[in-house]
């Protein structure tokens, strides 16, 4: 949560600060504010609680000059989401300002401290505490702001990136991390710094990702320098950014949560490219193929993740244990890393994210690696806090997911479980070799597959606006479908704010049933498979209460589309593919429900794309 940005160079800050927050806002967007050092050694900080364009209304007929800046789009965790909360924050004597990304915990003791020694605190963030504390160290120990940043990041407990400006030295940025994400841009002649690469992409491809518990020092016309917190000087590695500007831009779609479904066909392509060979009928997934025995050895495999990666998780749980016979388990990471759970070394710890830099995750892989667990990384960002963690992985590649509600992201999640379950299904010789080549041979024709259901999208729409009075809905599917119900329950929840529940279609008789009227919306996923009679059934006692049923059927269904108010076809497909296809409708419909009721999709409120706190 957060987004932090910072220019040094031979150009105005101003207009890079501004487009970089644009670019982070889905990382949080309650409150933002800016810092610049303009050409008098005047430091300025502005403010403004809402958005990046509320800052930049703030801003009009302020001194916004100065070639060295940074800035911050924030997501509250201390302090409500308020001016004077927002960062930048200020030291004592406003020698210094401060950017944050994480969460102090030590900051009560921290301030007791600091008030002792007579500072005063003017908001009720843990990171002005930290500011005071690199200024109160700066000032005791007369040091510079490196070292300053470094004794004081010695003192917190907690995560963090942050970035310090110093008036009394305007040719340097100081900015380090710990559990929250931190990249370098290298250009010429000029430093940028994000939480991610987008700020950074149209400048240069030349970046260093700061890695845990360092300090990178940006410093006008010097070499990048680099240390840890511990002081043992590192040399930065300049890494090739694998990023274009057209896939950070709506391309002519109102919403980036729309673009990033329509592509779905696109990136699943991509998903699967180099590594699903139809022509062959081949998979190869080459983090898997290097660990090879560590799967086929493993009596158990875990799965951790949070919120849409978890449901991909489950999906996961279905195709693995089908294909490979592997008992698996699917935890909450938050559950998971506080639960005391039993871990063995021959355990396979799988875990999921989008963003790769979850915390709970992150906390998740840390706790089961200290174990002696395998750890197989599944994400999207490349080279974030998760990937780099693991002992091996794949990433999804969809591109950047901006839409705050996870779409294409969770289709190349499936697909590359999907994939993985069959490879070690094949190793293991649980799978025959005819089914494996018949689902490899399907899994190629998904992506014209997802393009077929998208051709629906005006009529969804159109039906969606008869269900905007909803209060309440209900999403029912069985097996590898239960996981997409809750998906469909979750994304109509993120962005409508309506609330919906996702249930197993059998276990509505077991309570949610008595929540069924007229008033009730009810989505079935009803595709042709081993349950699909069951699932008849359900929607048959639904229809006896007057529910109002929407199902998501295998073309040529007439049956269910008769019982249904409306029916959405998906073609036909092997089972275990299924999820793939019928969520895209539920994606679309959630979609259509919050534009008819006038919510902000992309950017659906108290809400951030990357959690990073706990
Ligand atoms: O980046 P991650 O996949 O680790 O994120 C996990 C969840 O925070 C995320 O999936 C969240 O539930 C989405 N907003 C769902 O649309």
């Amino acid at each position: 949560m957060c987004g932090i940005v910072g220019y040094i160079g031979r150009r105005e800050a101003y207009p890079i600060l501004i487009k970089g927050l644009h670019r982070l806002e889905y990382r949080g967007y309650d409150s933002a504010g800016v810092a610049l050092i303009n050409a008098d050694g005047k430091l300025n900080v502005y403010k403004a609680k809402g958005k990046v364009a509320d800052l930049e209304h703030a801003v009009e007929s302020k001194d916004v000059s100065g070639t060295i800046g940074i800035a911050h789009t924030r997501w509250a965790t201390h302090g409500e989401p308020n001016q004077v909360n927002a960062h930048p924050h200020y030291s004592e004597s406003e020698e210094l300002a401060i950017i944050h990304n994480g969460i102090i915990e030590n900051y009560a003791v921290l301030k007791e401290g600091l008030i002792q020694h007579g500072y005063t605190f003017k908001s009720a963030t843990d990171t002005e505490v930290l500011v005071q504390l690199i200024e109160y160290i700066k000032h005791t120990d007369k040091v510079d702001l490196q070292t300053a940043v470094q004794l004081a990041l010695n003192q917190v407990v907690g995560a963090y990136a942050i970035a310090v400006l110093d008036r009394s030295n305007p040719d340097i940025i100081v900015a380090a991390r710990k559990g929250s994400p931190l990249v370098v841009g290298i250009g010429d002649g000029e430093y940028f710094l994000a939480s991610d690469a987008t700020p950074i992409v149209e400048f240069t491809d030349k970046v260093v990702y700061v890695g845990e518990e360092e300090i990178v020092c940006l410093e006008r016309g010097k070499e990048l320098t680099l240390k840890t917190i511990g002081n043992v000087v590192k040399t930065p590695v300049v890494k090739k950014l694998e990023l274009t500007l057209s896939q950070l831009e709506k391309g002519g779609y109102p919403h980036f949560m729309l673009k990033e479904i329509f592509e779905q066909p696109t990136t699943l392509a991509t998903s699967m490219r180099g590594r699903v060979n139809v022509e062959q009928n081949n998979i190869t997934l080459a983090g898997f193929i290097d660990n090879k025995e560590k799967f086929l050895k493993a009596k158990r495999i875990i799965i951790t993740a949070c919120g849409t990666s978890w449901h991909a998780g489950l999906i996961g749980m279905y195709a693995i244990e089908e294909f490979a016979r592997i008992p698996v388990e699917v935890e909450y990471s938050s559950e998971f890393r506080y639960r005391k759970p039993v871990i063995d070394q021959d355990d396979v710890v799988i875990a999921i994210s989008q963003s790769g830099e979850t915390a709970d995750t992150l906390a998740a892989v840390e706790l089961a690696k200290s174990h002696g667990a395998f750890i197989f990384g599944i994400c999207n960002v490349v080279g974030a806090s998760i990937p780099r963690a693991a002992h091996s992985g794949c990433y999804t590649h969809v591109g950047p997911e901006i839409g705050v509600a996870s779409t294409k992201a969770f289709t190349a999640q499936v697909t590359v479980l999907t994939m993985l379950a069959l490879m070690i299904g094949r190793e293991r010789g649980t799978l025959s070799e005819e089914r494996y080549l018949q689902i490899v041979a399907e899994l190629g024709k998904i992506p014209d597959k997802i393009g077929e259901i998208l051709k629906q999208n005006d009529r969804i729409a159109e039906f969606a606006k008869t269900f905007t009075y909803a209060q309440n809905f209900i999403y029912l599917g069985r097996g590898y479908n239960y996981p997409v119900a809750m998906e469909g329950a979750l994304k109509l929840k993120e962005i409508s704010y309506i609330h919906a529940e996702g249930y197993p279609a059998a276990e509505m008789k077991h309570g949610p049933i008595a929540l069924i009227s007229q008033e009730m919306p009810v989505v079935v996923i009803a595709p042709q498979c081993g349950t699909y009679e069951k699932v008849v059934s359900n929607i048959q006692e639904i229809k006896a209460r007057k529910g109002r049923i929407i199902s998501v059927v295998t073309e040529g269904d007439e049956i269910v589309r008769h019982m249904s108010d409306y029916a959405i076809t998906i073609p036909q497909t092997e089972e275990c593919l299924a999820p793939l296809l019928a969520v895209v409708p539920l994606q679309l419909l959630a979609y259509h429900i919050a534009v008819v009721k006038g919510c902000d999709v992309d950017q659906p409120r108290n809400l951030a794309k990357s959690v990073t706190v706990e």
